[in-house]
């Protein structure tokens, strides 16, 4: 009565309507939550999705923001600081609680923020479009696995973290981004379409298919460059001293993404142990890239599996050198000159 607006509250609406927590969260720019109880906060913060709230939580991806209120002890409890913790590392922005009486007649943190205060983190949030907002932002990550037989595979020490520190920031900065990933052991960053593949075949096929829709491409995994013929079941040893493995060229993604191209922002990675410089120039020029950072593994900081990296980000035209930094760091920095590109033009 008082919004003059619909209020929902129903899972199933009657006959004809569509479901409204899919609707909704297709439909919302950004969800808030207030008040938001302790029950709330720890049901989102598990993926619980019972009621109609939770449910349009679970199906909705772009930002949300928390403002909670209850008893200050409860707000002050470890389960509860956890939950908080956890939906933070999601990307959920939270808003209060302020200080001040409590409903419960106590006094002390847990008080609803006030509603200037939520309205302005509410505009700050929806505001803060930079140049990669709305866009649709495709990225690889991590190793590939190439199969000799049904039990055995090569691979790499690769571990995923930079593209999945790329995937993740790019979703806090409003892009719409999709994941190809080989296997790893990381969770699937919130709020990110995760496609998992095998194999550098089969990362290739979703690349391709994925990246004429796409506007920005960053092609941070780990593909084989060699992949041996599969023999049928697993091999045995018996009868053998020696396994000759021929290996044959996979697809070169990046130079095929690069051939593709149509006005997308196209950025590669590379590993060099020697003229890092020259030879980043050379894949910039022969794969048209937009963009290319380049590591030597044998940096201190920089070798495969690490949480760190250092390097340079090369452009067709000039170099920058990044120095040591964790990789979220260095996924912002990676982002920041791929908004200069798409500013630019
Ligand atoms: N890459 C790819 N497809 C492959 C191999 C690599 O798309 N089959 C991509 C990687 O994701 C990375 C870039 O190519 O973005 C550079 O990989 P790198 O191994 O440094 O160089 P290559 O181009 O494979 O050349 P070389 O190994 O001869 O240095």
């Amino acid at each position: 009565v008082l919004t003059n607006a619909p209020a929902l509250s129903d899972m199933f609406p009657e006959s004809g309507d569509r479901l409204a927590h899919v609707d909704i969260s297709a439909w919302a720019d950004l969800f808030l939550i207030a008040p938001a109880t302790a029950n709330f906060i720890g049901k989102a913060a598990a993926g619980i999705a019972d009621d109609l709230l939770t449910s349009t939580l679970l199906a909705f991806d772009g930002p949300v923001l928390v403002a909670p209120a209850m008893n200050d002890r409860m707000w002050a409890n470890t389960a509860v600081q956890e939950n908080v913790s956890r939906l933070r590392e999601r990307g959920f922005g939270f808003v209060g609680p302020g200080k001040g009486e409590l409903a419960c007649g106590d006094a002390g943190p847990g008080r609803l923020a006030d509603i200037e205060d939520i309205v302005a983190a509410v505009e700050e949030a929806v505001a803060d479009k930079t140049a990669i907002s709305g866009k649709r932002v495709l990225i690889s990550a991590g190793p590939t696995r190439e199969y000799l037989d049904d039990v055995r595979f090569l691979s790499n020490p690769s571990t995923g973290r930079m593209g999945y520190a790329i995937a993740h920031e790019a979703y806090l900065r409003g892009a719409d981004v999709t994941l190809v990933s080989g296997q790893t052991s990381l969770a699937a960053p919130f709020g990110v379409r995760l496609i998992s593949v095998t194999t550098a075949a089969e990362m290739a096929d979703e690349l391709f298919a994925a990246a004429p829709d796409s506007d920005v491409i960053i092609m941070s995994a780990a593909v084989a460059d060699w992949s041996p013929k599969r023999m049928p079941g697993k091999v045995k040893k018996a009868g053998r001293t020696e396994w000759n493995i021929e290996l044959r060229r996979t697809k070169d993604i990046l130079a095929e993404l690069g051939e593709r191209k149509k006005n997308q922002t196209l950025v590669g990675f590379a590993v060099e142990t020697e003229n890092e410089i020259e030879n980043a120039r050379k894949k910039i020029s022969e794969k048209n890239l937009d963009m290319l950072f380049v590591n030597n593994p044998n940096d201190f900081g920089a070798a495969f599996g690490t949480e760190t990296n250092r390097g340079y980000i090369v452009f067709p035209d000039s170099v920058e050198e990044v120095e040591l930094v964790g990789k979220d760091e260095l996924a912002g920095i990676l982002l920041d000159r791929v908004e200069r590109l798409l500013s630019d033009g």
